[in-house]
């Protein structure tokens, strides 16, 4: 009789994945030559400060993106090796996503945003499925509701449940709790928790806050585009201590405001130590663990044009 092996199967692989962006002296190398694998059935974690080079790759690994050199296989298939066609159905079909910015259709109700997809796709609903999704959502009294009529945290929800309608082999998050306040995000990612120990969803998340990551079964850990450090089953305390080594500038405890304004000279120059603006170097999100500032206005004035269009890409190819 044959042994039986227990075999961790592999949802995503990255293999010498880069992307440079720029030519000349603006060239940034945003990922360099990047080897990662997602495990089936897991939920992993993508950290790293503003600008380490996270959502390239989650762009990368869901194939909303193209390398400058390298492959990401989704399953056995080799992206870099699909026409369009191809590409669009594999998106379609075997990927599911979640954005910062929800980008749900503000003329569509809960339902309708939830199957979009489907519909695109001109596939059938599957109800049974879509019942259970938004039973464990809690969104069931909610679902004839426009995006305008919903918190953001029952948007980001209603964005959940749209990502897994598909029962796609990976969902791919990025920042999905970054304009949430502290409830919604708990509740988007319990529910994400869940999706992995119940339906057995493969889960990649990109955030750079350490509560988030925790509730994600590993933390890959990236700086300057490369992989710095792992992590397994870490608390947010280890993600923290793992942070302070990692990253000692930007895990610098926040003083009190008073104390802020008291150290900071008062006609002294901008701090040179800031970091470039970016969509995810709120301060308050980032050192505190997820408070967000405020509730985001309608998508379409708010979602910076390259997540719109990618999101675009994502929902509507
Ligand atoms: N479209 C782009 N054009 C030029 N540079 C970019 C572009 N997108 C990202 N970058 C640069 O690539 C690096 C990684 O960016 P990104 O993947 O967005 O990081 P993160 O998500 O960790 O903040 C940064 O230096 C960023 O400025
Ligand atoms: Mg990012």
């Amino acid at each position: 009789m044959l042994a039986t092996v227990e075999r961790v199967s592999i949802a995503a692989r990255a293999r010498g994945l880069t992307k440079i962006y720029g030519s000349g002296s603006a060239v940034v190398t945003a990922l360099d030559a990047i080897d990662f694998d997602v495990m089936e059935g897991e939920f992993t974690a993508i950290m790293g400060p503003s600008g380490s080079g996270k959502s390239t790759l989650m762009h990368l690994m869901a194939a909303l993106d193209t390398p400058t050199s390298g492959d990401v296989l989704i399953g056995d298939t080799s992206v870099s090796a699909l026409d369009d066609t191809r590409l669009t159905l594999l998106r379609r079909e075997r990927i599911g996503f979640i954005f910062q910015a929800f980008n749900l259709v503000p003329t569509l109700t809960a339902r309708e945003n939830i199957v979009l997809p489907l519909r695109i796709a001109g596939k059938d609903v599957d109800e049974q499925w879509f019942e259970r999704i938004v039973g464990v959502l809690g969104l069931g009294d909610r679902l004839e509701h426009k995006p305008t009529e919903l918190s953001g945290g029952q948007q980001q929800r209603v964005a959940c449940a749209r990502a897994l309608m598909n029962r796609p082999d990976i969902v791919f998050g990025d920042e999905p709790t970054g304009n949430l306040d502290s409830t919604s995000a708990g509740e988007v990612l319990g529910f994400l928790r869940r999706s992995v120990d119940d339906f057995n969803q493969t889960v990649v998340m990109v955030t750079h806050d350490a509560h988030a990551a925790s509730y994600a079964d590993r933390a890959v850990f990236l700086a300057d585009g490369h992989i710095v450090h792992e992590l397994r089953g870490a608390t947010q305390e280890d993600l923290l201590a793992a942070m302070s080594v990692l990253y000692p500038r930007t895990t610098d405890p926040v003083p009190p405001a008073a104390a802020t304004s008291s150290l900071t000279p008062p006609a002294g120059p901008a701090s040179p130590a800031s970091p470039p603006p970016s969509d995810d170097d709120n301060p308050a999100v980032y050192r505190d663990g997820g408070q967000a500032p405020s509730q985001p206005g309608p998508v379409d004035d708010d979602v910076p044009t390259v997540e719109r269009s990618i999101a675009r890409r994502a929902m509507l190819d």
